[in-house]
């Protein structure tokens, strides 16, 4: 952010600013230097000192402006944090076995979005769709959601249907980021397999396709109530295995590259 900047004291520099109104001076006087008198130096001078000092007020409210808009967005930043975080938790709340599985997916789409070269802005966009993707299961019965064992091909009609719940609950909130439809479409697969939409290819926004190889590769890592954890060897088998078949080649390369050579993990 740029400033007006005072005018250099005129006690320490003299000489460039009375060229300054010098100049206007000799303007308003016709150019002739025998008009000018001692008493309008001093007038001159003052004007100066007081134009000076104008700039210098008009500084130190600028200042302060930017601290409180600064002071402003930081407590809004929280308040968007604590409230991405309380309906994190309220899903998570709701499906214990996957407590946390939003966040560490948040963690390692951030992490690919980095790698392509995203912004901050469309990373922190990355995070908060990582944290809020499976709120749409709000939606579902939680004995469906904490089920031990294989569910039935009807409750798993009911599960198929949290993104397009998701989407509805977030589609109102005017967010810089393409939140909902991240959320809408994160079970999109590249091959047009996936749900609800069963869209394929450039039809799935990028966002979506970063969070469907994380969400995949985080779940196979992680326990669930029917199996154990497959471990992150065999999530990255599978991500090669359907690479550009479900998921987008270029995300999986990263993906892979994030693990193999960055030494990636998910976070406690
Ligand atoms: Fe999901």
């Amino acid at each position: 952010m740029s400033y007006i900047t005072a005018e250099k004291n005129l006690d320490t520099e003299p000489g460039e600013n009375l060229r300054i109104w010098a100049d206007k001076f000799l303007t308003a006087k016709g150019g002739e230097f025998d008009k000018i008198s001692p008493a309008d130096v001093k007038n001159l001078v003052l004007e100066l000192k007081m134009h000076q000092a104008q700039l210098e007020m008009q500084n130190e409210e600028l200042h302060r402006a930017e601290a409180e808009v600064q002071h402003s967005l930081e407590k809004l930043t929280k308040a968007l944090d604590g409230t991405v975080l309380a309906l994190a938790n309220t899903v998570e709340m709701r499906d214990p076995y996957t407590a946390g599985h939003q966040r560490r997916v948040a963690q390692l789409a951030c992490a690919i979005a980095r790698e392509m070269g995203f912004s901050a802005e469309r990373v922190e966009g990355m995070r908060v769709l990582g944290c809020l993707h499976d709120i749409g299961k709000i939606a579902i019965p939680a004995e469906i959601l904490s089920k031990p064992g294989r569910i039935s091909p009807m409750e798993f009609t009911l599960i198929k249907d949290h993104p397009r719940m998701g989407y509805e609950i977030i589609k109102d909130i005017d967010f810089p980021f393409p939140l909902a439809k991240g959320i809408l479409q994160h079970h999109e697969r590249l091959n047009g397999s996936g749900y609800p939409l069963g869209i394929s290819g450039p039809d799935i926004i990028l966002e979506a396709r970063i969070l469907g190889v994380a969400d995949v590769v985080e779940a196979m890592a992680s326990h669930r109530p029917y199996r154990m954890a497959l471990g992150i060897d065999q999530a990255l088998e599978e991500i090669s295995r359907n690479r550009g078949i479900l998921y987008d080649p270029e995300v999986v390369d990263i993906c892979l590259k994030i693990f193999t050579e960055k030494g990636f993990s998910f976070s406690t």
